[in-house]
Parts: C-alpha cells; structure tokens; sequence
C-alpha cells in the first residue's frame, strides 16, 4: 500500500472539500499540482500510477479513482484507488462501462462528464452497481498520433463537486499519464527486441554450428574420397607392377637355372677338349689367354648365383607388394603385425637405404612376443607406411646442414618396438628427427594439415591413420614430440575378446 502523501512542507495534503468556497479556483489547482508533481516527479512505471491514483482521491476527495490502458480491446487498470485504498488490478470489458465512450466514439471525445445517475445511463456495467457510482468523469489518455491508449477517471456516490476544476487537473496529469504508458510500452518492445536479439544470435549461432558441423562432413567425405582413392590407385598400381614385373622375373629365374645347367656342360666339354687335345694351336692359345679363360670359368658361376639372388630378391620385394595390396581383402583377419612391420619396411627400402647425402637410415626392431591380431591388414599396413614415411620425412629434415660424417657419428634412427600389454598390442615407431612444436602437435590429426611443401604433403596421412586406429579398430594413436627431440607415435590395437 501506498503511503498517505504529504506535501513538502510535512503538512497534511489539502483537500478541495476543506477550503472556502471563496478560495480562488488557480490558487488551489496551483497548490494541488504543485503537490501531485512533486509527489510524482522521480516516480515511473508501476509507482507512477499508484501514486497518481492515490494522491488524485486524496487531494480531490474522490471515492474511487481508475487509470487503465488499452491492450487490444480490453482495459487493463494500472491502478485502482477505491474504499479508502489502492486495489488489486483487473481488466474489464469497456462497451459497458463509461469508459467505453472514447473507444466506442466516433467523434473525437476525450473528456466525458455523467453528472449523475451514472447506473441508469450505464446499466450493463456491473462495476458501477458494485461501487454505488453516481457520476463520472474520465479523461482519454493518447499517444503522440493521438491515439487512445487508456483512461484516467474518477467515480463519485454523489454529483462532483466542482467537476470543472477536476477535469483541468485530469487533462495535466492525462499528458504525463500518456506519457509514462509510452515510455513503458516503449521500453517493453525494446526488452522483446532485447530477447528476439538474442533469440535470432543463438539462432543464427545455432545455424553456424549447423554449418560448422557439414563443412567438417563433407570435409571427412572428401578425406574419405581421397584416401579410397588412394588406396585404390596404390592398389592399383601395385597389382599393376606385379603383374607386369613377374612374367620377366619368372622368365629370367628360370632362364638363370638352364644357362647355369649348360654353363656347367659347356665347362664340362672345354675341360674334356683340354684333356684329349692338351696342345692347341696358337689362335686357340692366344685367345684363351686373351679372354683370361682361367678367371671366366671361375667368375661366371659366382655370376650366375649372384643373379639367382638379385632376381630371388626382385621376388620377394613383389610378394610384399602382393601382400601389401591385399586391400581388396576387405574383411577382418588374424595377421602378423609384424610381418606388416616388414613388409612395409621392404617397401620403403629405397628411401631408407644410403645415398650421396646420407648414410642409410638405421632401423632398430624391438620386437616383443605378439600373438596374431584381427584387424584389417591393409588398413594397418597402411598406417604402418605413413607413419614410417613422416618418419624418414622428418629424418631428412633434420639432416640439413649436417655432414655426411656428423651423420655417421649420430645416424638418422627409427626404432620400432612392439609389446603386448594386457589386451592390447603397443606399436611405437619413434625418431630422432626435427620433431615438432606443441601448436604442431595439437593440430597434427586434422585433415589436410600438413608443414611440408606444396606438392610434397596433402595432410591427410595422419588424419586417415588416425580414423583408421580409432574408428575402424577400437584402438589409439597418439604422438609425443618435442621440437629438436624427434617424435614417437604409439599404435594400440585393442585384441578382440572373443
Ligand atoms: N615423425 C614426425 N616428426 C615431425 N613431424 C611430423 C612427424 N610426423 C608427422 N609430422 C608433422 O605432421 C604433419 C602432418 O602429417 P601427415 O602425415 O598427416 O601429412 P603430411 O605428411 O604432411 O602429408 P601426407 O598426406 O602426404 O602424409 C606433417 O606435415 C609434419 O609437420
Ligand atoms: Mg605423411
């Protein structure tokens, strides 16, 4: 409840009822405004009304003052002073009631005075018979269009004492009460600006995410594409080779064991000539001399069994490869990781192997005791050879500036250890090249993320091990890597339980 106004001075408010008739009517009006503004002129909102309706009844001596605004075609009060103080608000129908008069008008009314025997005039408005009302007057509250927007009135028992008076009062406090209506309506549509701005921000951050989350799709689809393709052109490739190199191969192997066999007769019959005609001409002389015979019946076998080994090794260099390619193998088997290991390493010979540069890259294998273990043989090889090529990669990095004796002093390593722990297989691959900064590190399973030059790296070699490990085996890889320290990436592959 509002407290009883007072005027500035302490004194009791006066009241129109109070004074002489003989009291000028602007002495009194100044004095009254005087006090409703200074009562009112810090307040808003809420306790702007309830005050004004207070200090309206108090001041004017009325029984039951209303202030109300129009939401749609109802009036909502904003507050009631009536039976001595403020009520609870209520909205009602205005067709009925007095009010209606500024709704229901065509002309352009905005004061309306019903001197008396206000429920006559008004029967279907149920409020007036609850209030015992005899009169009215009401003043229509408008928007800078001119609009009406609410009410300010007052309800008397009896006819009004000076009715004029009241409504040059109620037309002042009409513009600010107008006003203050705006001014929350205003401030009401700026919040509902306030919360669709954030509603349309969390909307439009919600669509970004969405947008985020299709560009990383379509980015794992094209990584997806990618790395199929180059699977398949790798497979491709290699049954290519294989094909091509083992018709000469078996070819050459097989020719190597006839031209031994009649290499062997051939000596066999030089030796029998040397036994039967001991003294050749000298033409047959001069040129066994010539050819040095001696050392050709010698070398040749070494020859011969030197070219048996390069071609049985050109062979198992192409096994590899065919089991390399086994990708067509689609299924889960039991392999030997490592013989993957192996086979990857035979593979990538030529960039181990030494060069002008470099001395050869020297591989240390720990291998421990593994069983065989289900996964997907290709897919394996396939990490296998991408992590074994970053690390030659960044082997030859870290070799820049380096002389080939420094080089033979501290040479360029890979160790590759294998354990079984518990239920899972460990791989570690570990080098002492460039190794890399943190920022590196963190980014290092992203698609397309690559340092090397444009050409040489797509990026997507890590990224593809990484979905291979962890999507398509259950498993992990993880890397630990310092710059300068060289970098260990660690391969788990969970043993199926079964
Ligand atoms: N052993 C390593 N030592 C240091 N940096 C490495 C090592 N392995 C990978 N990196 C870093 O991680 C990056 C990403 O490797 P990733 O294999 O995914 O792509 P890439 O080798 O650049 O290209 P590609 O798609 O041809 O494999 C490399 O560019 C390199 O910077
Ligand atoms: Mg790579």
């Amino acid at each position: 409840m509002m407290n009883v106004p007072q005027n500035i001075d302490g004194s009791e408010p006066i009241s129109l009822v109070s004074l002489p008739r003989d009291i000028q009517r602007t002495e009194f009006i100044a004095t009254a405004l005087k006090r409703l503004a200074l009562n009112m002129a810090t307040l808003t909102g809420e306790d702007f009304f309830l005050s004004l309706a207070t200090d309206l009844a108090l001041t004017l001596n009325i029984p039951h003052v209303f202030i109300s605004e129009l939401i749609g075609e109802q009036l909502h009060t904003l507050a009631i002073w009536t039976k001595n103080q403020l009520q609870q608000n209520i909205t009602f129908d205005p067709k009925p009631a007095p009010c209606g008069i500024f709704i229901n008008s065509s002309s352009e009314t905005t004061i309306y005075h019903c001197p008396c025997e206000l429920q006559s005039v008004f029967p279907d408005d149920p409020n007036l018979v609850e209030l015992n009302a005899e009169s009215y007057l009401g003043v229509a509250l408008q928007d800078s269009t001119g609009k009406y927007i609410g009410t300010i009135c007052l309800l008397d028992n009896q006819p009004m004492l000076d009715p004029e008076l009241y409504e040059d009062i109620l037309k002042i406090f009409a513009a600010r009460a107008s006003m203050e209506i705006e001014r929350m309506r205003k401030t009401e549509r700026i919040q509902q600006l306030y919360v669709e701005n954030i509603r349309l921000y969390s909307l439009e951050k919600e669509k970004s995410q969405q947008l985020n989350e299709l560009v990383q799709k379509l980015q794992s689809t094209q990584q997806q594409l990618v790395h199929t393709e180059k699977i398949s052109q790798l497979g491709q490739l290699v049954a290519g080779i294989a094909h091509e190199v083992n018709n000469p191969i078996s070819f050459i192997s097989g020719n190597l064991f006839h031209i031994n066999q009649n290499f062997t007769e051939i000596v066999k019959h030089l030796s029998l000539y040397q036994q039967y005609l001991p003294q050749p001409n000298t033409e047959v002389f001069s040129h066994s001399e010539q050819i040095d015979l001696e050392f050709l019946l010698e070398d040749t076998p070494n020859m011969i069994k030197s070219m048996k080994l390069g071609i049985d090794r050109i062979s198992d260099i192409m096994n590899s490869l065919r089991n390399y390619s086994r990708i067509e193998n689609k299924g889960k088997g039991n392999i030997d990781i490592h013989e993957g290991i192996d086979t990857t390493l035979i593979i990538l010979s030529h960039r181990l192997k030494a060069n002008p540069r470099r001395p050869a890259i020297k591989v240390v294998k720990e291998y421990g005791e593994l069983p065989l273990v289900e996964c997907y043989v290709g897919q394996i090889n396939q990490v296998f050879m991408n992590l074994l090529a970053n690390a030659i990669d960044a082997l030859e990095e870290s070799n820049q500036g380096k002389s080939y004796a420094q080089l033979e002093i501290n040479p360029n390593t890979i160790t590759i250890c294998t354990s079984l722990n518990s239920n899972q297989v460990r791989v570690r691959i570990v080098d002492n090249g460039v190794g890399m900064k943190e920022e590196v590190r963190q980014k290092l399973f992203s698609p397309f993320f690559t340092t090397k030059q444009e050409g040489k790296g797509t990026g997507l070699g890590l990224s593809i091990s990484y979905q291979i490990m962890t999507e398509q085996h259950n498993g992990n890889l993880q890397c630990f890597s310092a710059p300068g320290k060289g970098a260990e990436f660690v391969i788990d592959i969970p043993l199926n339980k079964e």
